[in-house]
């Protein structure tokens, strides 16, 4: 299984916090944003990882994250020239995917809860089909909604319907088979000029090869489309990490704690970062070992 982290579009809700750096690079608590859907594709067992990104914001990426080896990742870059829509990760990504499975993951989406690195690494065995994940929300009209039978099976999905049919938002992670890349190029662009994941989730609705996954009360979907909830994401990591002095997203940690990377190289890590909290943290993992 292979990843692709979607990290473009123009961030214009966010302006002008988003006037020279994007999105997904802008602070979440104590790290950059993109680091929390980088996790979740290290905890699915996803070393593969392309990032695709616009061209002003692919530099700082790749000064970021590299090539990846240093986190045991082989991580590619992509540009997307403009934002035409989800979808279009699979085009831009078709050489990277090479006929592989693939798991996309917004760049602006968080996910944190017990059991979700098992729970995801089960989904990322997956070859056929799609797999999208259905989180209750109060305002779902904000997304792609999934309507469910009694049985839990999708019958439909509607990108931002003014009337909805369920609370049942669909997120931002999604896992594909190898159909995806020729299912992606035969969409056509909506009303709103975009290519829609929620067509392409249709597609392999009208298959009957889609399958949704319902994530429970227990898992914290945060998105960050606005001011207020890039801060109330903040807030959010801040009250659990302060509370159990764990850090959420470190993909250091995870890349050590996973045997991505050896102790060594988590050390080499360490000495990298300047004198800092975030350096302490590590620090502290590395005396946890021997506690
Ligand atoms: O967060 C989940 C929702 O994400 C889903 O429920 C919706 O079905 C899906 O369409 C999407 O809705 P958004 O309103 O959040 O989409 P947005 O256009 O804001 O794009 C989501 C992220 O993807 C954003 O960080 C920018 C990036 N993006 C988006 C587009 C359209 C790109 O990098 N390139 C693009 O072409």
């Amino acid at each position: 299984m292979k990843g692709i982290i979607l990290a473009g579009g123009t961030g214009s809700r966010l302006a002008p916090l988003t006037n020279v750096v994007c999105k997904q690079l802008l602070p979440v608590f104590d790290k950059p944003l993109v680091y929390y859907p980088l996790s979740v594709l290290m905890l699915a067992g996803i070393r593969d990882i392309l990032i695709i990104t616009t061209s002003r914001d692919k530099a700082a990426f790749a000064s970021l994250f590299k090539d990846g080896s240093q986190l045991g990742l082989n991580i590619q870059y992509e540009v997307q020239e403009s934002p035409k829509g989800i979808p279009e990760a699979f085009i831009i990504g078709e050489k990277f995917i090479a006929g592989s499975p693939v798991c996309l993951i917004l760049g602006d989406n968080i996910f944190y809860g017990e059991g979700l690195p098992l729970y995801l690494q089960n989904i990322a065995t997956l070859k056929e089909g799609a797999c999208l994940f259905g989180y209750y929300v109060k305002d779902p009209s904000r997304y792609g909604v999934a309507e469910l039978d009694s049985a839990g099976k999708v019958k439909s999905i509607e990108e931002k319907p003014q009337k909805p049919k369920s609370h049942y938002a669909v997120t931002g992670l999604y896992f594909y088979d190898n159909q995806v890349v020729s299912l992606a190029k035969t969409l056509k662009p909506s009303k709103r000029g975009e290519l829609e994941i929620s067509d392409l989730n249709c597609l392999y609705l009208e298959k009957a090869q889609l399958r949704l996954e319902v994530m429970g009360r227990g898992i914290a979907w945060l998105d960050t489309g606005t001011h207020e909830s890039l801060h109330d994401a903040s807030k959010f990591v801040e009250v659990i990490e302060s509370r159990q002095g764990l850090k959420i997203a470190c993909v250091e940690e995870i890349a050590f704690l996973l045997n991505y990377i050896s102790r060594d190289a988590f050390i080499e890590l360490i000495e990298e970062y300047p004198q800092s909290q975030y350096r302490s943290y590590l620090e502290s993992i590395l005396m946890r070992e021997f506690a």
